[in-house]
């Protein structure tokens, strides 16, 4: 049933770009059908005039009402008769999605989402004003930056708003190489120009961002980082120790006895006995960041086994000597126990991983290709707890931002995988960080295998293409106004192409990121700088089995311990035995592991 209109009959509308020689009817629509939400318009096209172009899935139109125009999202378009017939006007339907009306106020285009008056059948529709399609994306004053355009329109620029984006967390999400990582670095330069005070802290699997922000970035690889193991709290610590497997129940009760009583021992002047009074106890606990020797837990150990009563505990007590000892001589975790000298240097630490001052340089690299899957989970538990805990005390004098990529594998859904710590310590940043400064951003290509928590708490979200079916309902599901409609492009949108929407922008937008130069693409320079781009020539093959030895180089060796001589090698490495099944501890008291299942993940 439609109501054709032609010729004489149409209402004037002043509309731009409209081609004065072009007959009216071939550029306007008519409401046929109209329900709560959704309407379907019927317009003529013609085979070679270009019309049909305005009609296209994806398109913004707008239908006049009293002053009013009503914008729809095209979502579907379709042929009554299904017959195209080249010479001839063909007659299509539109279908189109209601997602706000805009109103001139005071001269200017004002846009508001919600449907006051809905179209009456016979309403004309057509192409949408420039000056109304960027009323629809306006921010109303808020302060804002440009990252790309609209895909629509190239020349409307598409603006998100910085403060809101990032206080209330984001996430990218997309399959490898729509441009995720780039459109991120992209953002996060322009956050950081837009907010001085910023520091942003990026967990780099694949040492990909630093090349990206030249000038402003401290990069902390596993040979800079240095990260004393007295900050590790006892279930960090066990991580390490026990290479990412399941840990010894009583090795670890051990431990929670024994490393107060070191801590203690520092304080005190070295020997148990002179504990001050005031001490016993004194709030000091496995998890208290205070320092201590590893040399001094050594010795209690070897006083535990000395004790006469200490029969059934001598095995325990043995191995976990053994498993200290190859921890602090492996070279793998040098960052941990390099200091000769057990200091309080936890203001250092800080200083330089959060960038306090931050000296020209707010943005931290924390490149992880090449560190062992149990040091990435430690050392981001010990990050992430600790950007919370130092924004909390900051008392708002400073603001973090905390990226993940690859979240994932930090953040996954199935709660038995991951490090259980490094999950608490993001997620708490999620779900308190906004009240203290500290915020989050995500970046994956599995949202399907995010916790769908952290994805609840990500405000702003930046959808690029996604292939895979159960991803896309989790977008779908995650966007509530309505222009859910927009969420069908998700498979078929081109690279850096997203959909945004959420709290960061006005209205839910497809739009294209700024195209950068290769000098701004994460990982590009990375492959320039190797010298042979044609890879003609043979890689360095004693450099790459030195990486794979883990080892530095000659001139580093020394003996991270000189108090202590290293044990010898022994012929058997008693850790690499699994614990008997009797003393297998319940499963699942610190989490399976998910570089268990995934080996090699963080590896180049
Ligand atoms: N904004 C952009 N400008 C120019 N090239 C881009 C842009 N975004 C992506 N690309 C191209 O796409 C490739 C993959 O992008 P990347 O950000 O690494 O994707 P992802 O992180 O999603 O896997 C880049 O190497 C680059 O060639
Ligand atoms: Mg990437």
């Amino acid at each position: 049933m439609y109501v054709e209109r032609e010729g004489g009959r149409l209402e004037t509308t002043n509309q731009e770009r409209r081609d004065p020689g072009q007959a009216e009817a071939r550029i306007l629509g008519h409401v046929v059908q109209c329900d709560g939400s959704r309407a379907t318009i019927s317009a003529f096209v013609e085979g070679s005039d270009g019309t049909a172009d305005q009609w296209a899935v994806g398109r913004m139109i707008s239908i006049n009402l009293n002053g009013i125009r009503t914008v729809g999202l095209v979502y579907a378009v379709d042929m009554a008769d299904r017959l195209w017939e080249p010479a001839t006007r063909n007659q299509i339907k539109v279908h189109v999605e209601l997602i706000g009306e805009v109103r001139d106020i005071d001269g200017r285009s004002v846009f508001d989402r919600g449907i006051t008056a809905y179209p009456c059948i016979g309403a004309i529709a057509h192409r949408i004003r420039a000056r109304d399609l960027q009323a629809v994306f306006d921010l109303g004053g808020r302060p804002s930056v440009q990252i790309g355009n609209l895909s629509q329109d190239e020349k409307i620029e598409a603006r998100i708003s910085v403060r809101d984006t990032l206080q209330r967390h984001f996430a990218f999400v997309g399959t490898t190489g729509v441009g995720k990582s780039t459109a991120v670095s992209l953002l996060l330069r322009k956050a950081v120009a837009a907010r001085p005070g910023l520091r942003v802290l990026i967990l780099d699997p694949h040492n990909e961002f630093a090349v990206t922000f030249p000038g402003q970035v401290e990069r902390i690889d596993a040979h800079s980082l240095d990260l004393p193991f007295w900050i590790f709290r006892l279930e960090e610590l066990v991580e390490v120790l026990y290479r990412g497997r399941e840990p010894v129940v009583e090795e670890v009760e051990l431990l929670r006895d024994l490393i107060p009583t070191a801590r203690q021992m520092l304080r005190g002047g070295g020997h148990p006995q002179l504990r001050r009074a005031s001490d016993a106890g004194g709030g000091i606990t496995a998890d208290t960041p205070v320092p201590y020797r590893i040399q001094d837990v050594l010795r209690l150990i070897d006083d535990r086994m000395g004790q006469l009563d200490a029969k059934h505990e001598r095995p325990f007590l043995r191995t976990l000597r053994a498993r200290i000892d190859s921890a602090v001589n492996d070279p793998r975790y040098r960052f941990m126990f390099q200091s000769r000298l057990v200091e309080d240097t936890l203001h250092q630490t800080i200083g330089r991983i959060f960038r306090i001052p931050h000296q020209g340089r707010p943005v931290t690299c924390l490149e992880m290709a090449g560190m062992p899957g149990e040091v990435v989970n430690s050392v981001c538990s010990v990050l992430a707890r600790l950007a919370f805990d130092i924004a909390l005390w900051s008392e708002g004098k400073f603001e973090l931002l905390m990226l993940c990529e690859e979240a994932h594998r930090y953040l996954p859904a199935d709660q038995r995988l991951g490090f259980a710590p490094t999950r608490h310590a993001l997620a708490r940043i999620a779900k308190e960080g906004r009240k203290y400064g500290c915020y989050l951003g995500v970046v994956t290509q599995r949202p399907g295998e995010l916790d769908p928590t952290i994805l609840s708490q990500c405000s702003t979200v930046f959808a690029m293409r996604l292939a895979n079916e159960v991803d896309q309902d989790i977008i779908r599901s995650a966007i509530a106004d309505s222009s859910a409609s927009s969420l069908s492009f998700l498979s078929s949108m081109g690279q850096r192409e997203a959909i945004a929407f959420g709290d960061g922008v006005a209205t839910t937008m497809r739009l294209k990121f700024e195209r950068l130069s290769p000098a701004f693409i994460p990982g590009t320079q990375k492959k320039e700088m190797s010298g042979d781009p044609d890879g003609t020539e043979d890689p360095d093959l004693l450099e790459m089995v030195r990486k794979l030895r883990n080892l530095p180089r000659e001139t580093e060796q020394a003996d991270p311990f000189a108090a202590e001589p290293p044990a010898p090698p022994r012929p058997m490495d008693p850790l690499q035995q699994r614990p008997s099944s009797a003393q297998q501890p319940e499963p699942n008291l610190y989490g399976r592991r998910a570089y268990d299942n995934a080996p090699g993940l963080f590896r180049r």
